[in-house]
């Protein structure tokens, strides 16, 4: 694994907090160049100094995912001072539906809390890929990780949460669809479920630490050639739509 990262450079967007803080620490370990993509200038600085008194090597960047019109000037920006990023991982969501929180009815779905969820957990991601996957077949390499969750699984999809989980299902369709732009090139798109882990999204009560929680997104940002893609992951096994 250790030659297929050699020198990469990856994008992990909302890492200034939780799984994805994980994610940028873990593979900065893997001598990555990693970008950890927060929200404003203020969560640049603070994020710079979490990293730096774990001792990780993160450069963090100001990438705003629900401000889907600027990510291609923003990210054409970031590569214009970075490089090329050669691994992706759309980690950044929010989940606002109410009241209720994970109980919160179709009923109350307002659409506000719609767009909101939209724009953040679908068209960010959408507008991500879009400026990033032509390169990365360009290049003849590439990695994408969507951080998605069962509660978009069609196969098992239930009430409870509704906004959150239509994202989720969307960003599934999303991998499959981006994962076919780029059949037949080392450029690979993935789902994962990081399972139900302890965060702000996840609460106090999740069976799941953070570090437990990236070890899927881990493995398929370092997947060598002959690795899977257009799949949904969790623990490193396929799960079903
Ligand atoms: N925790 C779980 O049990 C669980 C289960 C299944 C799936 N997931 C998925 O795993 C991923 C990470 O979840 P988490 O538990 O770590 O969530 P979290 O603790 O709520 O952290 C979310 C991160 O996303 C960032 N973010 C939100 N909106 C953003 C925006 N517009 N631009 C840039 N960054 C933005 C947040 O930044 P701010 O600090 O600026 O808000 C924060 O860094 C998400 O995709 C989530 O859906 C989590």
């Amino acid at each position: 694994m250790a030659e297929v990262i050699a020198d990469k450079t990856a994008l992990v967007t909302g890492a200034n907090r939780g799984i994805g803080f994980e994610i940028a620490r873990q593979l900065a370990g893997l001598n990555i160049n990693v970008l950890a993509g927060v929200r404003s200038e203020a969560k640049a600085l603070s994020a710079g100094t979490a990293f730096e008194e774990l001792g990780a090597d993160v450069c963090p960047v100001v990438l705003d995912v629900a401000d889907a019109a600027r990510l291609p000037e923003v990210l054409g920006d970031i590569e214009r001072r970075h490089g090329p990023i050669d691994i992706l991982v759309n980690n950044a969501a929010i989940l606002i539906d109410g009241p209720g929180g994970f109980s919160a009815s179709l009923f109350d779905m307002t659409d506000d809390t719609f767009r909101r969820t939209w724009e953040t957990n679908v068209l960010g991601p959408a507008a991500i890929i879009r400026t990033l996957l032509p390169g990365m077949i360009a290049r003849g390499y590439g990695r994408v990780v969507n951080m998605s969750s069962l509660a978009g699984q069609l196969s098992g999809m239930s009430s409870g949460f509704p906004a959150y989980r239509i994202s989720k299902a969307a960003l599934n369709a999303l991998t499959r669809i981006a994962a076919a732009e780029a059949a037949r090139t080392d450029v690979k798109v993935n789902a994962c479920s990081p399972g139900w882990v302890r965060t702000d999204m996840g609460g106090p009560e999740a069976s799941r630490s953070p570090q437990k929680g990236a070890e899927t997104a881990i493995w398929l940002a370092t997947l060598p050639a002959n690795g899977p893609t257009g799949g949904f992951f969790q623990d490193k096994a396929s799960v079903p739509w």
